[in-house]
């Protein structure tokens, strides 16, 4: 190990040994720090940041917002496709990551010990001081975030531009609804539709997040507690559900004739699904898909936060030995912006 201290061989990880509540199976431990394969590099990682994934992983479930029955049957496919069927497959959990390389396995040549990197870890490892990762999956950590604001760009960035970027481009000054804006993905949502593609950004958000999601772009905000907003007199061509909280058969009165509801989470409603069967996708209304976090998104991602024009909007910052906090705090479906793990 180039750099480690030799005698350091211990670190930090938080352990989840089977499914459960984030109190009863999250657990801070010493571990050993693992050794990177030949193609892989070993980062000392300082962020992460808590995603949807994270708490499935965790918890053996599927999200909350997919309707009850297709919550209990997605499940158990889930475990058994990704998670580990009777118990979480990676011992350590967590997925966004940011640090710093300080070993390099014997095949990787475009990566050097001292680089700034993030990513994500599809193979979890990410609650831990250390993490060793496949070098093709990290990209250059935007320079001008810390690392704890760098692991918030990961998994909440990549739902919004995939919705953006890749399922329906706003042209310049076109109306785009975002739904659930404040959250983790929205707050992405309306600097990339807006600072990207130039987009007229109407917010949907509770109260005591109208000042927050104006201040990062939106044009308008519209108080989900107070207004029915799929009743007012206002049509877009581009609804973005970032949190599966509505369906776009409720929405028909605010879409354009020709216009699209890209959902975050499409399967929330036997409707929607029905709606999804006979109209979604054959009239190409409903569209949806799955956010990828792979190097070149993130270097995208990389960019544009250079660029200026995006940077992610943070809730709390817990410390590593609070990382059930920051799950329950998460899975409240209340964070203003990111969830981000700092670990010393
Ligand atoms: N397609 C993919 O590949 C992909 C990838 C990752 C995640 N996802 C999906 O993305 C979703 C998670 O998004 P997220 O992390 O952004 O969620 P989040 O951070 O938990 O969203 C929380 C925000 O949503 C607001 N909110 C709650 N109920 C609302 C409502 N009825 N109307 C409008 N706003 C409301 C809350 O505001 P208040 O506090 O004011 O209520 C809060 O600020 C999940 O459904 C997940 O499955 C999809």
């Amino acid at each position: 190990m180039n750099n480690l201290n030799a005698e350091k061989k211990k670190m930090k990880a938080i352990i989840c040994e089977k499914y459960g509540s984030a109190d009863q199976v999250l657990e801070l431990q010493e571990i050993d720090i693992p050794e990177p394969k030949d193609d892989e590099v070993l980062i000392r990682n300082y962020g992460s940041s808590i995603n949807t994934g994270d708490i499935m992983a965790r918890s053996g479930k599927a999200p909350k917002a997919l309707f009850w029955g297709l919550r209990q049957l997605m499940g158990p496919m889930l475990r058994l496709a990704y998670f580990g069927l009777t118990k979480p497959k990676s011992k350590v959990p967590g997925s966004g990551f940011s640090g710093e390389i300080v070993s390099v396995g014997k095949k990787v040549s475009d990566w050097k010990v001292g680089d700034a990197v993030y990513g994500y870890s599809e193979n979890f490892g990410a609650l831990a001081q250390y993490l060793t990762v496949p070098s093709s999956i990290i990209a250059k950590k935007p320079s001008n975030l810390t690392f704890q604001e760098a692991a918030a760009v990961v998994g909440g960035a990549t739902p919004a531009l995939l919705a953006f970027r890749d399922l329906r481009q706003p042209q310049k000054g076109q109306k785009v609804l975002i739904i659930g804006a404040s959250g983790g993905v929205g707050t992405f949502g309306i600097q990339i539709a807006k600072n990207v593609y130039g987009a007229e950004i109407t917010a949907v958000c509770g109260p005591t997040n109208i000042e927050m999601v104006k201040e990062i772009g939106a044009d308008h905000a519209i108080n989900y507690r107070d207004t029915d907003y799929t009743k007012i007199d206002q049509k877009f061509p581009i609804i973005f559900d970032a949190i599966g909280a509505n369906t776009p058969s409720r929405c028909k009165n605010i879409l354009t004739d020709d216009g699209v509801f890209i959902s975050n989470n499409p399967v929330n409603s036997p409707k929607t699904i029905w709606y999804m069967m006979t109209n979604g996708f054959r009239k190409k209304k409903l569209l949806s898909g799955t956010a990828n976090e792979g190097s070149d998104n993130m270097e995208t991602l990389r960019e544009w936060v250079e660029a200026g024009k995006i940077k992610p909007v943070i809730d709390t910052i817990y410390p590593l030995s609070q990382t059930a906090e920051a799950h329950k705090h998460y899975e409240t479906g209340h964070a203003k912006g990111r969830v981000v793990i700092s670990i010393e």
